[in-house]
């Protein structure tokens, strides 16, 4: 089993993301780890136990992070995920506990323990836990074995502005010092995500499927359906599922090696990626996605729920 850490802001992507991980019987979710990111911490933390409830997993500690981005002024998404952060599921008070420790001693403690290469990283909200754990301890950077973050545009052009991915924008200077930091990540970017899409005929396979959890993860996809279709025309992209497809399918992918890193200044690029064009570089840009390989994992994994 693949020792884990998913650090999150659900966000209904990401609830769905913790759905297919903690499905998963090859992956070991150690913590789940949040973050201020498409509502504030307080719901993102929250949320993130609502999904441990409802997977049966009231077992994994769940820890609040940071409350707010490194420098810039904080922001929200609650246009695409709901003022609760989890369209299409109401809200309830979660079985699944507050850890008392702080995200970021989290992860630097269970990073040193974990040894060289000991523990792989989930990233799907703003980097700003993992780049406040790099900074206060750099030597956490050898122990990380896969770093695969949900961030970033480049050819498609951004979510949030027309250059920048929603993650990257809401805290650009945690995402530089991420990419920085001597660490490889794997990118999943809007360049991927946008190739996979829960659009309607899709939705079908699932409404088949017997039992609480597949019917929730069908609320789940219509509700950000409705919210995308009202903002941007089109159905909604698997943007933070697609790490966990990654880890657990890599032959639905493409990608290519690529240096990264994060525009910090004010003006309109402000977190926008910045992508080598050479094939070289410490990262893995993701570039190709399978969408109906991707469902299909989807649902193998829902339906072993
Ligand atoms: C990313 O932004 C958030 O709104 C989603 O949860 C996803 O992590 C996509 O740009
Ligand atoms: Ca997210």
């Amino acid at each position: 089993k693949l020792p884990l850490i998913i650090d999150c802001d659900p966000g209904v992507d990401d609830a769905v993301m913790l759905m297919m991980a903690l499905a998963s019987p090859v992956l070991d979710v150690r913590a789940i780890t949040a973050v201020a990111g498409n509502v504030p911490l307080p719901l993102t933390s929250r949320n993130a136990r609502m999904m441990c409830d409802l997977m049966g997993r009231t077992d994994i500690p769940v820890y609040a992070g940071c409350p707010r981005p490194m420098v810039r002024t904080p922001v929200t998404a609650e246009e695409f995920h709901g003022e609760s952060g989890i369209a299409g599921l109401d809200p309830f008070s979660p079985e699944t506990p507050l850890a008392p420790d702080h995200a970021v001693t989290v992860l630097i403690d269970q990073l040193r323990a974990a040894g060289p290469k000991g523990l792989s990283l989930v990233v799907t909200g703003p980097m700003t836990n993992i780049a406040a754990a790099i900074v206060m301890a750099p030597d956490i950077v050898e122990n990380i074995d896969q770093l695969i973050l949900m961030a970033g545009a480049d050819t498609e052009g951004g979510n949030i502005t027309p250059f920048s991915e929603f993650n990257v924008f809401a805290d650009p200077h945690a995402a530089q010092i991420v990419l920085s930091s001597g660490a490889s990540a794997t990118l999943l970017s809007l360049d991927v995500t946008h190739q996979v899409r829960a659009v309607p005929e899709r939705l079908d396979a699932f409404r088949a499927i017997p039992g609480e959890r597949a019917a929730i993860l069908v609320k789940l996809l219509e509700a950000a359906n409705r919210l995308e279709q009202k903002w941007k025309g089109k159905s909604t992209p698997m943007h933070d599922p697609s790490t966990i497809a990654w880890l657990l399918a890599r032959e639905l992918f493409d990608s290519r090696p690529a240096a990264v890193s994060v525009e910090t200044n004010a003006g309109v690029r402000f977190g926008q990626t910045e992508v080598s064009r050479t094939q070289d570089g410490p990262h893995t840009w993701v570039t190709q996605a399978d969408a109906d390989g991707f469902f299909e994992l989807l649902k193998s994994l829902v339906e072993a729920a």
